[in-house]
């Protein structure tokens, strides 16, 4: 009846508004694309990046480039705790978990609306071209940690065998290299190009994807990409129409460092079963990522959790803090074991303002 008709049309200006809304918003990135590939960055994207969280910023690994290895550096007595920079598998106390805890709680609190958070989901990849438009590789790390910590990226390692669907498979990039690595959320080649240097091995092809086609667009322009032993495309892991430009089973390795927290918790697990899909029998995931209560989770102002532990930050790029059990539990679902499963925490000190600083961090390697 009249009823019926009337709720219909609101339901229909709901829609519009929202529709309308994400529409301007895209439109908008669009012209600051522009804007900054031919003007240079505008005021108001500068801006952006430094909002109320003012130092939030996809940084993960602040002061880790400063440390030789994981691992090596006890705190035994508590005074010397500002006689190093920093100090390795710190205990946390009961009182310090509470104290967590009791934060996270009030940050949920105050979570943004369903509707925000559906916003922030479709722009994501905005958000990270915006990100990448502004800093470029400013943010180009020497990972230097990487073959200690994953000796699996370094020459000398035998590759899996390929299997028969992969050797029958129509042509690839990289069909005929014996070992084959993709890394997913590439950025602009952190991981990427260390890789190919050390390697120097024309046998070996490394893929690496990001849903930014202003990320891959700085792969590509690299001095060091190669399209021989290096395949960068853009590619949303969440989509399950997404084109991917080699067969199942036929990786030997695949990287996600700093990049499931980026993504939506319900998609996580999606994301890992299609991974898994793609590793050769005996290939691996090897992961790095935030883990829960690390500093940047608790310095996370009201008005930027999504949901529980899941938050946004001042420029729009999301971010979540596992625990270990989370990680095991979706790596052993999507039908892998478990090689390592590591929390590390520790506690980065800057010693001229006398600062204590608790990271956490979890590491994992899981096998097909
Ligand atoms: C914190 S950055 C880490 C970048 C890189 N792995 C590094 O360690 O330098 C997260 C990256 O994941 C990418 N990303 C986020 N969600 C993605 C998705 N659904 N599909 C592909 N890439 C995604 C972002 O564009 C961003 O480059």
């Amino acid at each position: 009846g009249k009823n019926e008709s009337w709720r219909l049309w609101i339901l229909y200006l709901v829609m519009l508004t929202r529709n309308a809304r994400i529409f301007i918003t895209r439109f908008y990135h669009c012209v600051q694309t522009v804007f900054t590939r031919y003007i240079g960055v505008t005021p108001a994207m500068a801006e952006s990046q430094t909002t109320d969280t003012g130092r939030e910023s996809p940084k993960p690994e602040e002061g880790e480039e400063k440390r030789p290895q994981f691992g090596g550096r006890f705190l035994t007595n508590p005074e010397d705790v500002f006689q190093h920079n920093a100090w390795d598998n710190i205990e946390w106390d009961e009182e310090q978990e509470v104290t967590a805890r009791k934060k996270t709680q009030e940050q949920l609190n105050s979570a943004l609306s369903t509707e925000k958070q559906e916003e922030y989901e479709e722009l994501a990849d905005e958000y990270w071209n915006k990100f990448y438009q502004i800093h470029q590789n400013r943010f180009f790390k020497d990972r230097h940690w990487l073959f200690t910590e994953f000796p699996e990226l370094g020459p000398d390692v035998k590759p899996n065998e390929d299997v028969k669907s992969v050797v029958d498979s129509p042509a690839f990039p990289g069909q005929g290299a014996k070992r084959r690595i993709l890394e997913v959320g590439c950025g602009v080649g952190n991981t990427v190009f260390p890789i190919l240097q050390t390697n120097n091995d024309p046998e070996l092809m490394v893929y690496c994807c990001d849903f930014s086609s202003t990320a891959v667009q700085l792969v590509k322009e690299h001095p060091d990409y190669n399209p021989d032993t290096c395949h960068a495309f853009v590619c949303d892991v969440t989509d399950d129409k997404a084109e991917i430009p080699f067969p199942d089973q036929s990786l030997d390795i695949i990287i996600l460092i700093f990049v499931l927290s980026a993504i939506s918790p319900e998609k996580m697990q999606y994301v890992l079963n299609r991974l898994a899909q793609l590793l050769k029998p005996g290939g691996k995931i090897l992961f790095r990522d935030y883990g829960r209560y690390d500093l940047a989770q608790l310095r996370f102002k009201k008005g930027h959790c999504l949901s529980e532990n899941f938050y946004v930050r001042g420029d729009g790029t999301r971010v979540y803090f596992f625990t270990q059990e989370e990680l095991r539990d979706m790596l052993t679902k999507a039908g892998l074991t478990e090689e390592q499963n590591h929390i590390d925490r520790r506690l980065q000190v800057n010693r001229g303002r006398q600062l204590k600083m608790y990271r956490v961090w979890i590491q994992c390697k899981y096998r097909k």
